[in-house]
């Protein structure tokens, strides 16, 4: 999933579009509603993220430092409430991912639905908030106070944020344009960027954008995106050149290789200074592998897939010592599902790579969010190396890989047709581990898709295990 970054962001939400070739002044003022909800949901967005870490930090300092009291109840009680944090954070990542999503589109998306995506989230993130209020308050009881102070002064403007931000969202024609949004609404004398500030990337020969703040936007600019590990090389640069075209300035972003995804930030204060942010994504697979084990009664190999992903976890009866990550498929780690077709034999994995990082061309990855969408969606899904296109009325299929084929043709594939190859090389990895092909295999998915996303990805491995004869359990987490 590689984003390129539009340079307008398109707020389709909560608000009737109509098209019209020209537009009248009161589509004009509808646009500028849109543009400034859309501003001011994103730094919302933004600022909450922003409060859930400080009081997650100042937290965390608090529990080592209390910790030491050896009291298993307070420990208990402390991973209780970091999950809470957790909580809050995936309602956001959800809600940033719907922004993300309507920043492409032109055409209305379900106005209705994306509200109401929000609404279940907000309603989440109340009930997190409550949880770690409640908990703040009976600790501060315990006689703990000082240290709790921030903590406590940083939830109740967490809590009035959330208010107000729901109160908008609820009546969009009542947005208090002058007091509220006066920081986020361009006037005359407000600070803007003089030059275009950007995260790219290289692809072959080509550059891509990640996300632009784009000259004259507004400052402080602040964006963060999440990309799954990725073989390719990031960089900040900025506008310059005779006609400030160029992308100048580039300076290499250092992405940690021992992470599952990252989480990357641009920032760009009002002095015009360029800053950007790397936070890794782990997950903590070794304890996974032991968590199997109540998941997978029947002990067969298990393929975990994330993002572009995929970890193998095998139960060795001779070895009897439970799950563990298959070392000779990346271990913890795991392996990267890309296949490339720039030879006669399809090259997979850290090969296929190495030829996508070089030419940017002949490669197909992203196969499990290919199969989550209907055709729809095929405007807004980023692909690079390859396109998506519709599948045809009478295919099973919603979506098609097309693809430059080694010798110069074009092609078309199924996204589970193209599972159908990874399975195979899955299974020839566990066969030489175990000392024969399984019987069965169990899979699981540690994505948050939507229902009917999940629905249409479970059909496509479904169909990619037929093809294999081959029996597919899906493990559900609890
Ligand atoms: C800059 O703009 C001028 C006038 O439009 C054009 O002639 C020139 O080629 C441009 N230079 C670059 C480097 O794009
Ligand atoms: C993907 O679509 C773009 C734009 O239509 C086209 O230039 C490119 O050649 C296509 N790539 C493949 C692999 O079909």
């Amino acid at each position: 999933m590689l984003l390129k970054e539009t340079t307008f962001i398109f707020f389709a939400v909560f608000i009737s579009i109509t098209f019209a070739s020209i537009k009248s002044p009161e589509e004009t003022i509808k646009d500028e509603s849109k543009k400034l909800l859309n501003n001011f949901v994103n730094k919302y967005l933004e600022k909450f993220e922003g409060k859930i870490a400080e009081a997650e930090t100042y937290l965390k300092e608090y529990s080592s430092s209390s910790s030491k009291s050896d009291d298993k109840n307070d420990d208990d009680k402390f991973t209780d409430i970091f999950k809470h944090f957790n909580l809050q954070s995936l309602s956001i990542k959800s809600m940033k991912k719907v922004m993300e999503g309507l920043k492409e589109s032109i055409s209305v998306i379900d106005e209705e639905k994306t509200l109401e995506t929000f609404k279940e989230e907000i309603t989440k993130l109340k009930k997190a908030v409550t949880k770690i209020a409640k908990f703040l308050t009976d600790f501060n009881e315990d006689g703990l106070k000082e240290s709790f102070e921030k903590i406590l002064k940083l939830f109740d403007e967490h809590k009035s944020d959330i208010e107000l931000f729901e109160n908008v969202l609820e009546n969009p024609e009542k947005i208090p344009k002058q007091s509220i949004l006066a920081e986020t609404t361009s006037s005359s004398n407000s600070i803007v960027a003089t030059k275009k500030y950007m995260i790219g990337f290289k692809c072959g020969e080509g550059e891509y954008s990640l996300i632009a703040c784009e000259k004259g936007e507004e400052l402080p600019f602040k964006r963060t995106v999440q990309i799954p590990r990725t073989p390719l090389e990031y960089f900040t640069g900025y506008s310059g050149g005779e006609n400030d075209t160029e992308i100048i300035g580039r300076n290499l972003v250092k992405l940690p290789e021992e992470a599952f995804a990252y989480e990357i930030t641009l920032e760009v204060d009002t002095e015009n200074i360029l800053n950007h942010n790397v936070k890794k994504i782990l997950l903590d697979n070794s304890r996974f592998a032991k968590d199997l084990e109540k998941m997978v009664p029947s002990k067969s190999p298990v393929i975990g897939f994330m993002g572009e992903l995929s970890f193998i976890y095998i139960n060795n009866a001779k070895k009897e010592d439970g799950y563990k990550p298959l070392k000779s498929w990346n271990g913890n780690l795991g392996k990267e599902l890309y296949i490339s077709f720039d030879e006669k034999k399809p090259k997979f994995f850290e090969k296929a790579i190495e030829s996508f990082k070089l030419n940017c061309n002949s490669v197909v990855h992203n196969i499990l969010e290919a199969m989550s969408i209907n055709s729809d969606a095929i405007p807004t899904f980023k692909s690079i190396g390859y396109n998506l296109t519709a599948a045809s009325e009478s295919n099973n299929e919603e979506v098609l890989f097309e693809y430059n084929n080694f010798d110069g043709t074009k092609k078309s594939e199924s996204p589970s047709s193209l599972m159908t190859l990874l399975l195979k090389e899955h299974l020839k990895a566990i066969k030489e581990e175990i000392g024969e092909k399984p019987k069965e295999i169990s899979l699981f998915i540690f994505d948050n898709f939507k229902d009917e996303e999940k629905k249409r990805v479970l059909k496509g491995l479904e169909a990619a295990c037929q093809t294999l004869k081959l029996k597919c359990n899906f493990v559900e987490s609890d």
